[in-house]
């Protein structure tokens, strides 16, 4: 019997998740995605060539594997013909590699109208959506309304009048002028496309696979921050991208769960609203975003950037359970004479090492500060070959945060990445 391995972002998510899930493929029989939709956007390069993946998950490209949409995660059926095709059209036809789970929710072209018509009720409270419409889903699930995938195979139309009916009363409520004539026909469309895949029971089909002894590796979406219970609520995603999040999104149980990955970035990003203590609104994050490219994998949107927050990663740490830390974009602070990591929050005069309960402008930031590496590590190929500076900055962390760096990556490409205490 095998387990199911579970990496996960610890920050507000874009930690480079895609990348290394690409790495460990060849350690696994199948990849899954468990939560999240179309929000997401993982990007993988390799052989000069860039591609960003939203709902399919990052094992494609590595010949052999089985890719599995799990039941919790929510699809729009456009935005995946769209990313299939995009694929197929590069030489990666996934058609018989990829499977999607019967459970999995569809979104619907209402759900993403409701999301914009939600933000803009909002208005200065927005909380600056990918407009995907993950939370309207999200919400039609919990409240016991939702479209399946399964639901595709009987009575189809009867449902989706019922729930479009529903959404239309909504908007009408919120005065949200819509057309959606054009998006429902080739959201239809994209549904035919859809039954071209195999669509399983694949809780079922996973437990299986874990009983003949295929190892399973399950990519989470987003980031432990944006966690629906445990991230800067109302400022997140509507899922729970936690390590638990693995075991209802696929159906397995929690002793199935082995290798925890935990990835994180050597500084720290977030697109969108919401409270992030170590935000720098000045020089050296303008800096950090145009050295690190922080800029949406999808939307384009300019991430806000920071400095490494120990408080927010301990806990995320602890909410996940992480066996094995990851930690990417070190090159990006190749130039920077002075590196700032957040120990602790000071909070009222008083220094805390807690993640507290509301995350707002009253948190000061602690900092220890460590001295630069100042050289390009981009082209390092062993951990040996690491500069002091850099080493000492790996020790600080270990020692901060309890769990050692097993992988260190420095640039964008399959092949910059170092394994540790192999
Ligand atoms: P994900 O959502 O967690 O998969 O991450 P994204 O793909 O949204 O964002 C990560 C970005 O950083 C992508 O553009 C990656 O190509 C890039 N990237 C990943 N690892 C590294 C690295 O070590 N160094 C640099 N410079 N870029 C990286
Ligand atoms: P990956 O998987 C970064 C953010 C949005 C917004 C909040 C809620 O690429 O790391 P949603 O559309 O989910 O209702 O938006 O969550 N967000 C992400 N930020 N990376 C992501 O995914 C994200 N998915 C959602 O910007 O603040
Ligand atoms: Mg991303």
């Amino acid at each position: 019997m095998k387990s199911v391995d579970v990496l996960l972002g610890l920050q507000w998510g874009d930690e480079g998740k895609g990348k290394v899930v690409d790495v460990l493929t060849p350690r696994y029989d199948v990849i899954t995605r468990f939560q999240g939709g179309p929000n997401a956007g993982h990007t993988l390069e390799f052989n000069g060539e860039k591609y960003v993946l939203r709902s399919i998950p990052s094992g494609i490209f590595q010949g052999g594997k089985i890719n599995i949409i799990g039941n919790g995660v929510v699809l729009d059926p456009i935005l995946f013909q769209q990313e299939a095709e995009a694929l197929a059209t590069s030489g990666h036809d996934i058609t018989h590699q990829l499977y999607i789970s019967k459970k999995a929710h569809l979104i619907l072209p209402t759900h993403r109208i409701l999301d914009a018509a939600y933000e803009a009720a909002k208005g200065s409270g927005k909380i600056g959506t990918t407009g995907k419409g993950i939370g309207p889903t999200y919400t039609d699930k919990v409240s016991r309304n939702g479209l399946r995938v399964g639901d595709l195979l009987h009575n189809f139309e009867e449902k989706y009048a019922k729930a479009k009916k529903r959404h239309e009363t909504i908007l009408k409520s919120l005065n949200y002028p819509y057309d959606i004539a054009d998006l429902e026909a080739q959201w239809f469309a994209s549904l035919d496309y859809l039954k071209r895949f195999k669509i399983i029971d694949s809780e079922y089909e996973i437990n299986r696979l874990l009983q003949e002894d295929h190892p399973v590796l399950a990519e989470g979406a987003q980031g432990t921050l944006l966690d629906v219970d445990f991230g800067s609520y109302p400022f997140v995603t509507s899922s729970n991208t936690i390590c638990a999040g693995a075991c209802t999104g696929l159906g397995v149980a929690p002793r199935r769960i082995g290798k925890v990955y935990g990835i994180f970035k050597a500084y720290c990003t977030r697109v969108g609203s919401g409270p992030f203590p170590t935000e720098l609104c000045d020089e050296t994050g303008k800096k950090i975003r145009d050295i690190g490219h922080e800029y949406g994998a999808v939307t384009g949107r300019e991430r806000r950037c920071g400095w490494i927050d120990l408080v927010a990663l301990k806990y995320a740490i602890m909410i996940d359970g992480v066996t094995d830390l990851i930690m990417m974009k070190s090159d990006v602070l190749d130039t920077f004479k002075t590196i700032k990591a957040c120990v602790a929050y000071r909070i009222n005069g008083k220094e805390t090492e807690i993640f507290p309960f509301e995350i707002d402008a009253r948190i000061e930031p602690v900092y220890a500060e460590l001295p630069g590496w100042l050289c390009d590590m981009t082209h390092i190929q062993q951990e040996s070959d690491f500069p002091k500076e850099f080493k000492e900055y790996l020790t600080f962390l270990e020692g901060k945060l309890g769990v050692r760096i097993k992988i260190v990556s420095v640039g964008p490409d399959r092949k910059q990445t170092i394994e540790r205490y192999l």
